[in-house]
């Protein structure tokens, strides 16, 4: 069954583990992600980014693809919008069935950010959704911040519970110094930072950027409250360097079918080791 996120993530955040939510693209990539989740009985969130969700798929076929994945499944699945801006756009998937969104209004003004992230909440909650917002700025390469640029960028301890209180959000992304994509080194978490959130905030907090986060910092992150993870680069490098191996081992390979699959075999290894580095498995 199609979930929101919130029985998930407050039981992960009870139990000292993350869901991960894993970004999708299209039917194949779902398929990985719901199969592998529900093979190691993991719960799972699948996101979609409104590149992915608005204009590449359409939110009817990510919504229906994954209705027809859950119908097979036991683990609680969710579908998330992620990095969603337009609070009309969230408003219009939430009719369609999607229970749980991300509202990327971080670019506001504080006041500002606070207003649209309201607004959001009062009508997800009407519809059984959740929403998780971002305070703080999680960009490119920031971990060679000095003090005074990373408490400017980074989510200010008591500016999140401002937020959270003032809001009603269900979930909190932080920015503690991870970044989408790869990095150029070792990223370098504020894990202090991490801690003063922890003591004062009491839902469920979230981490973007964790691809090419090293396997122990995540666990680090995990066990000091984060209780969702979320991953697009390293899904996306393996499945497309193991599409471009095959057509160099058969270059006039034409038929999906057998061009896709080791895509999906190379993604379902990435998928299975960030659900036991998450702690995710067997947990429903
Ligand atoms: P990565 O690409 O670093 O995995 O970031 C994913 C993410 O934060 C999706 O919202
Ligand atoms: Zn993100
Ligand atoms: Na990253």
């Amino acid at each position: 069954m199609l979930l929101s996120s919130r029985e998930m993530l407050l039981k992960a955040q009870r139990d000292g583990y993350a869901v991960p939510a894993f970004n999708i693209h299209n039917m194949e990539t779902l398929q990985v992600v719901v199969e592998t989740a529900e093979s190691m009985g993991s719960p799972v969130i699948i996101a979609g980014t409104p590149s992915t969700v608005e204009s590449y798929a359409g939110p009817v076929y990510i919504e229906a693809m994954a209705q027809a994945a859950a119908a097979n499944c036991h683990v609680p699945i969710a579908i998330h919008m992620d990095h969603f801006e337009d609070p009309d756009v969230i408003k219009k998937n939430i009719l369609i069935g999607f229970k749980s969104c991300m509202i990327d209004a971080s670019k506001h003004v504080f006041k500002e950010n606070i207003a649209i992230v309201k607004d959001i909440v009062e009508y997800a909650h009407r519809y059984d959704a959740v929403v998780e917002a971002e305070l703080g700025v999680l960009g490119g390469q920031e971990d060679n911040l000095n003090v005074s640029e990373k408490d400017a960028m980074y989510t200010n301890p008591d500016d999140a519970v401002e937020f959270v209180t003032a809001t009603g959000i269900d979930s909190l992304a932080v920015a503690i110094g991870t970044a989408h994509g790869l990095y150029k080194g070792e990223p370098k978490l504020d894990f202090d930072r991490l801690k003063e959130i922890r003591d004062i905030v009491d839902i469920p907090l979230v981490l973007h950027g964790a691809s090419d986060v090293p396997d122990h910092l995540v666990q680090k992150a995990i066990s000091m409250g984060i209780c969702k993870v979320n991953v697009a680069t390293d899904l996306k490098i393996p499945f497309a360097n193991a599409v471009k191996a095959f057509f160099v081992e058969n270059p006039d390979a034409s038929d999906p079918r057998k061009y896709m699959t080791p895509g999906k075999v190379a993604m379902e290894a990435v998928v299975r080791h960030k659900i036991t580095v998450c702690g995710s498995a067997n947990r429903y």
